[in-house]
């Protein structure tokens, strides 16, 4: 049994445009775990200045994803919601991270390399050590668990390579100072990346992840489309011009029929298998629709209670700011005793 009391941790960016990817890759796996654990759902806004980012566009994106949380079904009585930039502790843990991790694991990291793209001179020095603050974030609560997506795998590989290095190089330390020396003073982290659509697709390429950035709006279903643009944009997705299989083994070599199976599955809460069963023999002219009105229904109840939150800017700050309270308390004392094991000299007092 782990030291640790489990505790669930994860993040999204404030950058724009929330999309299927982030709802089923991650947030919908966030409201599923608020009834078994304690969780932490944090809108970092410190990840997002890694770019350039106009300020009050920011804060009305950082009020845009707490907004998408609640919608989406997260609690914010059960489950804390709060922006990182309130939690002194994120940056002041990352910090120490970017003294114990080593410029050949950030070197690694693919994601570096595709945001960064052949300008990499121009890069900021915080996007190149992005992966340390992730590490920061979780670590700063000692969460055990981090539900995302597929694409922040090496992220959380670096975050348990982050915390085994800490735990060794101040294994002394940490035991002198009474903490569990088998244990460790971090534990490592869990990654849960499970579901259908761990890697939801570009509606236009299906070999290209849907993301924020792509310049093709049709690439991708936003959290705040209404009905008519969630179906408009199924009905313009890019299929090939076989029936569906009735088989998950046919789906290979067929990205985008994979893509949309995969997304039918996961908003349906069923298994692939599951979904050809019910399609297979079927041709996307069938299946197309069924797959926009599951959409429809599922998604535009989120988009509608997101209009509704944007207008009621009090009780959003509301939530982040107690959010920020509750998240604070906890960080405190983990920080103080990462302060402690690295041996910085605390003068002041209260
Ligand atoms: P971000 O903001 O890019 O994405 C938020 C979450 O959405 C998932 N996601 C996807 N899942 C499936 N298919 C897609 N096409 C897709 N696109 C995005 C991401 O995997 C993620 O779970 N570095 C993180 C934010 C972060 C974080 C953390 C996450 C900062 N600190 C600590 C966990 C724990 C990011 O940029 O996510």
């Amino acid at each position: 049994m782990s030291v640790f009391e489990p505790r669930v941790f994860s993040g999204v960016q404030p950058t724009g445009n929330l999309h299927l990817g982030n709802y089923l890759g991650a947030i919908t796996r966030f409201v599923a775990m608020q009834d078994t654990h304690p969780c932490l759902y944090c809108v970092v806004d410190m990840h997002a200045i890694t770019v350039w980012q106009e300020p009050a566009e920011l804060q009305a994106a950082i009020r845009e994803v707490a907004s998408a949380y609640i919608a989406a079904g997260i609690d914010p009585k059960k489950s804390i919601i709060f922006n990182q930039s309130q939690v002194s502790g994120h940056a002041e843990l990352a910090w120490i991270f970017n003294c114990v991790a080593r410029m050949g694991w950030l070197n690694r990291m693919t994601q570096f390399k595709e945001k960064a793209g052949k300008n990499r001179e121009n890069a900021s020095t915080g996007l190149f050590v992005y992966p340390n603050l992730m590490a920061a974030d979780i670590l700063l609560y000692r969460a055990t668990h981090v539900p995302v997506g597929e694409d922040q795998k090496q992220h959380l590989e670096l975050t348990r390579d982050i915390a085994q290095k800490f735990n060794n190089d101040y294994a002394g330390r940490i035991a002198d100072m009474g903490h569990d020396p088998e244990a460790g003073y971090f534990p490592l982290t869990e990654p849960i990346i499970a579901g259908p659509a761990t890697r939801v697709m570009s509606l236009r390429e299906g070999t290209k992840k849907m993301s924020k950035s792509d310049p093709s709006d049709l690439s991708r279903i936003n959290l705040t489309d209404d009905a008519d643009t969630i179906s408009k944009k199924i009905r313009k997705a890019k299929t090939d011009a076989e029936a569906l299989p009735s088989e998950t083994d046919g789906l290979k070599d067929r990205p985008e029929a994979a893509n949309l199976v995969g997304i039918y599955a996961a908003l349906a809460e069923h298994s692939p298998e599951q979904v050809l069963n019910d399609f297979g023999g079927s041709q996307f002219s069938t299946f197309k629709p069924a797959l926009a009105d599951l959409a429809v229904a599922k998604l535009a109840p989120i988009a509608d209670e997101m209009r509704r939150l944007k207008d009621d800017t009090a009780y959003i700050d509301q939530v982040l700011g107690a959010g920020a309270d509750r998240a604070d308390a906890i960080a405190r004392p983990v920080m103080q005793g990462v302060k402690d094991i690295t041996g910085f000299l605390s003068t002041r007092k209260g």
